[in-house]
């Protein structure tokens, strides 16, 4: 089934698509006053098993909920060498993915709905992040969490979600979005939601398209790399480390940016209990992340 694009809303079975804020918002505004939790799933589109995962995971939250799915590929969180006109866009197959998960509300906003003087770094207000976006990938894609949470701020004003789901493949974005909830008190219950990998363990991207064949064979090192560091937790930090950096040097082609290990909430590591091993790497022209959970 085909689907086009109205500023109103429209549906398609039992989907609900609206591309303008004043559109969705009182639909989800009268769904919370008739008693249901509203669900939201923030994307940029692209939607691969990872979305799916997220999607099926919101489903199991109990009582009268409704799903939302908002496809909104933000510029503002693009730096300009970064891959934004080039971000794959395929509205019909995302449609078609929510439909068979179920969704029943999407919302698809275009640039000037979301950012009315332009998208710009100096066009309009934006939420300050704090110092933890500085770090990790904030070392290498300056103002990305700036451009993050302030989309996310919109989304969850004009949408007013109980829930929002967030993959743990993006796990500094992860918590700086349940820092901003809890800093600026948006009513709103954020969920981590565990990384889906392919059978060779590469965290599902988006981006897993970019790679050439080569790269993405490759680019299975990074979870090994994680894994080997992750298995010799009881030896301490430096042991994780350096099992994990290891199994990276074995391949030469793969480009480490970052290679850390903080606390669950990306503080400093501790010297026991649950912590986070983080990797950034280039492949070619493509940048990946991934992260493991850590117990010392
Ligand atoms: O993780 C993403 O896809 C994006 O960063 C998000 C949360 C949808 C904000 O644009």
């Amino acid at each position: 089934m085909t689907a086009s694009r109205t500023r109103g809303g429209f549906a398609t079975g039992a989907l609900k698509v609206h591309s303008s804020p004043a559109a969705i918002a009182p639909v989800t505004r009268a769904l919370r006053a008739a008693g249901r939790r509203v669900l939201l799933i923030p994307t940029m589109g692209a939607l691969h098993e990872g979305h799916r995962e997220l999607i099926r995971h919101a489903r199991m939250t109990p009582g009268s909920t409704v799903i939302a799915v908002s496809i909104f590929v933000n510029p503002l969180q693009f730096g300009p060498s970064e891959d934004l006109s080039r971000y794959p866009r395929p509205l019909e197959a995302d449609l078609e993915a929510c439909r068979e998960e179920g969704v029943e509300l999407v919302f698809t906003p275009q640039v000037e709905d979301m950012y009315p003087d332009g998208a710009g770094a100096d066009s309009g207000t934006t939420i300050v992040p704090g110092r933890l976006a500085d770090q990790l990938e904030g070392t290498v894609r300056p103002g990305h969490f700036a451009g993050v949470l302030t989309v996310v701020a919109k989304l969850f004003h004009i949408i007013g979600p109980d829930v929002a789901f967030f993959g743990e493949k993006d796990y500094q974005q992860l918590i700086l979005v349940k820092k901003m909830a809890r800093d600026l008190d948006f009513p709103v219950h954020v969920v981590g939601v565990p990384t889906v990998r392919e059978a060779d363990g590469l965290a599902l991207s988006s981006r897993n398209v970019y790679l050439s064949p080569e790269d993405r064979v490759r680019a299975a090192t990074l979870q090994r790399a994680l894994a080997a560091g992750a298995s010799v937790s009881v030896r301490g930090p430096q042991a994780v480390l350096a099992a994990a950096r290891d199994v990276l040097a074995q391949e030469p082609t793969i480009d480490v940016e970052y290679l850390e290990l903080r606390d669950p909430d990306l503080g400093p590591v501790p010297a026991e209990g649950p912590a986070r091993l983080l990797v950034a790497a280039r492949l070619g022209t493509t940048r990946l992340i991934d992260n493991v959970a850590v117990r010392f």
